[in-house]
């Protein structure tokens, strides 16, 4: 009986250190913005297009107000812009990636 609760007590507090690690090793939003998008958005910027960078202004204006718009232009983006489909940026990293700006560029 002891050696049950011992063996519950070590998976529980083992599950418990692991998860935390896991969650931050899946998508790290900002090492997939510089892989996919940084070349032609650097600091959010957009060196093809200079009236569409990715300040939440020119966001707003161009009707990019969420995360979910933003996946959006990713998936059909406009001309210039390459275009990231699920297979490319999965849509948990497409999300992240979206957070990622939403939160960085003002
Ligand atoms: C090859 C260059 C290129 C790459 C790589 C690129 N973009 Fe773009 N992006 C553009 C261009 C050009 C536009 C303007 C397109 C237009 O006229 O609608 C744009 C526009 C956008 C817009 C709309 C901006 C606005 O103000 O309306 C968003 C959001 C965006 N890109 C996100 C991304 C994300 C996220 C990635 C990476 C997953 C990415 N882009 C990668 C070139 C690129």
């Amino acid at each position: 009986m002891k050696k049950v609760v011992v063996a519950i007590v070590a998976a529980l507090s083992m599950s418990v250190m692991v998860a935390p690690a896991f969650a931050e090793a899946k998508v790290d939003a900002k090492a997939e913005f510089n892989k996919h998008c940084a070349a032609c958005h650097p600091k959010g910027g957009n060196i093809i297009n200079v009236k569409k960078t990715l300040s939440k202004k020119s966001l707003a204006e161009n009707g990019v107000k969420s995360e979910k718009d933003i996946v959006a232009k990713m998936r059909n983006p406009g001309p210039g812009m390459t275009k990231f489909d699920a297979k490319a940026v999965p849509d948990a990293e497409a999300m992240a990636i979206a957070k990622y700006i939403l939160a960085t560029f003002k």
